[in-house]
């Protein structure tokens, strides 16, 4: 495990109570919380028994709580059986059939209006499509769509009919749509034809196209929705447009009742290695973290309209849009586009057009409407917004500060949410209504999840500010169940010290004297950009698939607005360039990652060298190659090197 990010420098000492306004109307006050602690405390399984029972329409009761017989593979609430689809739609339809489920809003302006009634009618009808196709529980089934309604429409019919659904986020490329389709071994995809964003029409389907020709031979069926109506082609014996696939289908579909540990999807996400990891998540234990955080962090209450704008092709888009705001019967925005269109104040227009409650984003959106200042969001009315939130990295205080003042208008408490794909949900947050929140912390563990700060050896680390490894001791509800098809990786990835006892989350952090977790950073070559994980292997191995690259290594860059930038050290087969400049090179390199990987991995900086700096035992030397990077002075030894002279090269000098 890598030391350098365990050193923390991050001292804040501001405190931000919530209102008493916030606090009367709140679902959980600080007393009521203290219960939740000790109830959870004295029975964690007990305690989550209570919730599963409380907040899930089960079919079947369940008979164990927690099955840990073959940790660290937990399997919860064992002889259960649910449906998902059910508990999000059809338990809301005896009461709220006409409240609105979704609004959705188009980059062009288009905007409509679904409630629980319709949302019900179009999942079912998509789901007796979906069993037409002859997909049923168990196969799995890709969506690579657009941010719109139908990507949340097709994640429900899949969950409806037992399907487990892997969500390709729509900036990814084909080569990378291709991996995931023959690593789930997807009998069917369903895309779209385009989708708008920045103004610019996406290629779903021609990326699709390009996807299915280099194999992915499970494939027998593309469904493809028309969102753009520009030109595609389609192939007679593969594809079918969506409306057709409707044709006839009843908008009735008995929901597929499935045990708590079925798969209710796969997400891919990346790691150390050079190829992502499908993490598998569970039904029931998912279903009742995504129910629990929404009531306890996001404090959703039933006039609440709340947005999320987190793509679907994140676990923020699964977990905070598709799923636990819908189990909570709630109404949502989905919003298509990129926050630029017309302009930088079109999230701000929506909070007030749509009158927005709730407002969870990522910190890089927040630095970047920052940066653009206060004039556009005050020509807003923004004062039915009541919480706000963040996730994906750490915030940092000044845009927190701005967050607080000028969208909050300092009567918003500020939930700062720590989790993961693998955590399912909510680890560590505020809950707003009962604690007072600090900018850049993410607070405390929620209730029933036991998060601590360990040393190298597992020993707790209680002396306030010392950084160490963010475990989990015990297993929670919403938990990774394992990598798809790769056991053996589940349990090297994420259990692989102290006995395979705590669960390693793969950041460092540290605690304040009042017991507040600060998150300081990813503990593996793992990078964060703009609050989007990417494996530094995943970006080198696509450096190094280039015909002219011999080596490559990658680390992050601190960066303003997406927090880390990618920066690339670059070996060629053939000579360096003169001078290491080579634009048309880097032109053609980042093009190549774009594509290898999808736009959000291309490298922000190449430079070349005609060597790596190494260890004796080959090893790069990452730390070296990140004070570079950063233009620091280098401190480390480095005259262990073979060849010294690539240090000006490495620092683009010569
Ligand atoms: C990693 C997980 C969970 C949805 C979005 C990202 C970092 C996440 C915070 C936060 C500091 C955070 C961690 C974590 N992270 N939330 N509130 N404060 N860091 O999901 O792609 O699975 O990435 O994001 O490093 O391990 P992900």
């Amino acid at each position: 495990m890598a030391q350098d990010n365990i050193q923390s420098t991050l001292h804040e000492e501001r405190q931000f109570p919530p209102s008493a306004d916030f606090v009367r109307s709140a679902n959980l006050a600080a007393t009521t919380l203290e219960h939740l602690y000790t109830d959870a405390a004295q029975d964690n399984q007990e305690f989550w028994a209570k919730q599963a029972r409380n907040e899930i329409d089960w079919q079947t009761d369940f008979t164990t709580t927690l099955d840990s017989s073959n940790a660290p593979f937990y399997s919860w609430f064992v002889g259960g059986k649910l449906n998902v689809s059910y508990n999000c739609i059809d338990r809301q339809l005896a009461e709220n059939a006409d409240k609105t489920a979704i609004i959705f809003e188009g980059e062009p302006g288009d905007v409509e209006h679904i409630s629980y009634r319709e949302l019900h009618r179009r999942v079912c009808v998509f789901a007796n499509a979906l069993k037409a196709q002859g997909i049923t529980k168990g196969d799995r089934v890709i969506i690579y769509m657009p941010m719109i309604a139908e990507a949340v429409i097709a994640m429900q019919a899949c969950a409806r009919i037992g399907a487990i659904h892997s969500v390709v986020f729509g900036g990814f490329s084909a080569s990378s749509l291709k991996d995931r389709i023959e690593d789930t071994q997807a009998k069917l995809v369903i895309t779209a034809d385009g989708g708008n964003r920045g103004g610019k029409i996406i290629e779903l389907k021609k990326t699709t196209d390009n996807a299915l020709e280099k194999g992915c031979d499970s494939v027998d069926t593309v469904i493809v929705f028309e969102r753009t109506g520009h030109a595609i082609s389609m192939q007679a014996d593969r594809d079918i447009w969506w409306s057709d696939a409707e044709q006839d289908q009843s908008t009735e579909c008995e929901p597929e009742w499935v045990e708590a540990s079925h798969p209710l999807f796969l997400l891919y996400t990346s790691g150390s290695t050079g190829k992502p990891k499908g993490i598998q998540h569970s039904t029931g234990g998912y279903l009742l973290n995504a129910i629990t955080t929404m009531r306890w962090v996001f404090d959703i209450q039933a006039t609440d309209t709340f947005w999320c704008t987190a793509d679907v092709g994140w676990i923020t888009g699964h977990t905070y849009v598709a799923y636990g705001p819908l189990a909570t019967g709630s109404t949502i925005v989905i919003y298509e586009g990129v926050p630029t269109v017309p302009d930088a104040g079109r999230f701000w227009d929506i909070c007030q057009r749509l009158g927005v409650t709730i407002f969870y984003t990522a910190p890089t959106a927040i630095r970047a409407l920052m940066k653009i200042g206060d004039e556009l969001p005050n020509q807003y009315d923004l004062s039915k917004l009541r919480l706000l939130g963040t996730v994906g990295e750490p915030i940092n205080p000044e845009a927190w500060m701005w967050y607080h003042n000028v969208i909050g208008k300092q009567k918003c408490p500020i939930v700062d949410t720590w989790w993961q794909t693998e955590t399912g949900a909510h680890m560590i947050a505020p809950i707003p209504g009962a604690m007072a929140t600090k900018p850049g912390s993410c607070t405390r563990a929620l209730p029933g999840i036991d998060a601590a700060i360990v040393n190298q050896e597992g020993e707790e680390i209680t002396q306030a500010n010392e950084g160490g490894y963010l475990v989990i001791r015990q297993p929670w509800p919403s938990m990774i169940q394992t990598v798809w098809g790769d056991d053996q990786r589940y349990k090297d990835t994420y259990w692989p010290y102290f006995d395979g006892k705590y669960y390693l989350a793969g950041d460092s952090a540290r605690r304040d004297e009042d017991g507040y977790f600060w998150i300081m950073g990813r503990i593996d070559d793992v990078l964060n950009v703009s609050g989007h994980r990417l494996g530094t292997m995943e970006i080198e191995s696509a450096l190094v698939a280039h015909p002219s690259v011999a080596e490559a290594a990658v680390v992050g860059k601190p960066h303003d607005i997406k927090g880390e930038s990618i920066f690339s050290y670059v070996v060629l087969k053939g000579d360096r360039p003169e001078g290491g400049i080579d634009d048309e090179l880097t032109q053609e390199l980042r093009a190549w990652v774009g594509e290898q990987i999808g736009a959000i991995a291309k490298p922000d900086e190449i430079r070349y060298a005609d060597n790596l700096p190494k260890t004796r035992s080959g090893k790069i030397m990452r730390r070296l190659l990140r004070t570079i990077a950063k233009g620091d002075e280098i401190t480390q030894d480095t005259s262990t090197l073979e060849n010294e002279s690539i240090i000006p090269q490495l620092q683009g000098k010569a």
